[in-house]
């Protein structure tokens, strides 16, 4: 159950059906170009979108506006020496941010950086800096469909063979990302995190955290792992995982636009020397040392938002929502990441589209077809999030991904039940789904600006479709 009420709305806009062939065409039928005004439910990200509370708003009001030594920034540093107990913080502008002063400070040009799984900025600017990434997830990690409460744990047998065969001199750090984003948010359990640091620490490793979607995964860790289910009170568990996660790696970092529900991101650290290495780099990047690129106003936000991801009220909300939207899904036979993760309900495209040739981006034609059939937007997470082999060949993603962000305390459960619905109606009608193909690519990061254009006029007859079976409603 909700345990806060709605104080300030913000209305939504829902085009007629041919309204949304149309803006999607526009928008080279990529969800990332899309103007938010023709979007009627964004689920494309759970980044900087997620609704604050009371007390940051309240919060930002006491903002001390100096470029250098603000108040703000002490307080900000307090916050995250509480949660996560760690003596050092560098600010920055956000999660990639994090990830770019890591790889320049850590990587040597042809060292692997070992990690459960990759996200696509944290690779991108592992491999700008001459870097391999390895992953060592566990192999139910990689299947849509699993039992497994902890789908985001590595292989530990995988992970001392890789440091066995590779020299841990040439392991630039292992990455452990929490709530496993790409694989459809899936949660790392805190057994696997403290075995994977160990062999790491043993072997001389350098370790890194991304917490960005720390939030989820300590609900996982809370009511999926047994050492924590007994713990009360609950929050105090809450932060007692947290220090413990915060002592335990070498480096944390986040977006803040996840964790803390504001925007922004940071370093931490427990470790001098380590701070130290990376501390020229904020200035050259992001600002100077005491914002980092952030607004005074956000990092307050921050502050607040961050012991408030310590509160399992807050917490729990998204993983919820995020459960009913999968049962909804499943209930229809639709094929859906199981167990529910936290971020967003994750279909699985390959399945649903398995009509279509990979080349022609399932993943990516079923963001545009729901979109037609609903309005809702949501991200594409397969092969067009890849970036092409060295030779120009298509690398095709392990996972073709459609992802359904549900940002924290940001829809009703109406809204989750209407995206389901109409998700029910496309999958009723997925022969009417056609494939797209590029007439844009970047070389960088495609997603994000490509365009791509579908190889019929499917959108159109998909739209026609949706009048026939819903008359006048939009
Ligand atoms: N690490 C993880 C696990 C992320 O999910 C993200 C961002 C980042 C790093 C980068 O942080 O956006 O603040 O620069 N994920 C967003 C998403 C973009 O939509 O999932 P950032």
């Amino acid at each position: 159950m909700e345990m806060h009420k709605v104080r300030m709305v913000q209305p939504l806009n829902l085009l007629p059906v041919e309204e949304r062939v149309k803006v999607s065409q526009e928008a080279g039928n990529n969800t990332f170009l899309f103007k938010n005004r023709d979007v009627f439910l964004d689920m494309l990200t759970d980044s900087g979108v997620n609704a604050m509370s009371q007390a940051q708003y309240a919060a930002m009001m006491n903002a001390d506006d100096s470029y250098a030594g603000s108040e703000t920034f002490y307080r900000l540093e307090e916050a995250l020496k509480e949660v996560f107990g760690t003596p050092y913080f560098l600010p920055t502008h956000q999660g990639r941010a994090c990830e770019n002063i890591i790889s320049q400070t850590f990587i040597k040009p042809g060292q692997s950086v070992l990690m459960n799984y990759h996200f696509t900025t944290t690779k991108a600017h592992i491999m700008r800096n001459g870097g391999k990434v390895i992953e060592i997830i566990k192999k139910e990690g990689l299947e849509t469909t699993s039992e497994l409460p902890f789908k985001g744990d590595l292989d530990l047998d995988t992970l001392r063979q890789e440091i066995k065969t590779a020299g841990a001199e040439n392991i630039a750090f292992l990455r452990i990302e929490a709530g496993t984003n790409l694989i459809g948010g899936q949660p790392v359990s805190m057994a696997n995190m403290r075995e994977a640091v160990k062999i790491a620490k043993d072997a001389g490793i350098l370790t890194v955290f991304d917490a960005s979607l720390l939030s989820d995964n300590l609900y996982f860790i809370k009511v999926r792992e047994k050492e924590f289910a007994d713990k009360m009170p609950v929050n105090k568990c809450l932060n007692d995982i947290t220090l413990e996660l915060g002592k335990l790696f070498d480096i944390t970092y986040f977006s803040a636009r996840k964790l803390g529900c504001a925007r922004g991101g940071g370093i931490i650290t427990n470790r001098e020397d380590l701070y130290n290495a990376m501390i020229g780099l904020v200035p050259l990047y992001e600002g100077f040392l005491t914002y980092g690129g952030m607004s005074v106003r956000e990092m307050e936000a921050l502050a607040v938002g961050l012991r408030e991801s310590l509160d399992f009220h807050v917490v729990e909300q998204t993983p919820i929502f995020v459960e009913a939207f999968v049962r909804e899904l499943l209930a229809a036979k639709l094929p859906v990441v199981t167990p529910a993760g936290g971020l967003g309900c994750h279909v699985n495209a390959m399945e649903f589209c398995d009509h279509l040739p990979r080349e022609l981006y399932r993943a990516g034609a079923l963001a545009v077809a729901l979109f037609i059939a609903s309005g809702v937007r949501g991200m594409e997470r397969g092969t067009v999030s890849e970036e092409r082999n060295a030779d120009g060949s298509e690398r095709f993603a392990e996972m073709e991904l459609l992802r359904l962000a549900v940002p924290r305390r940001v829809f009703s459960l109406s809204q989750i039940k209407y995206a389901a619905d109409r998700l029910v109606w496309l999958h009723e009608n997925r022969h009417l789904i056609g494939g797209l193909k590029f007439t844009f690519e970047p070389k960088i990061l495609r997603f994000f600006f490509g365009k791509l254009e579908p190889v019929s006029d499917w959108p159109q007859k998909l739209a026609e479709k949706f009048r026939k079976d819903f008359g006048d409603s939009l």
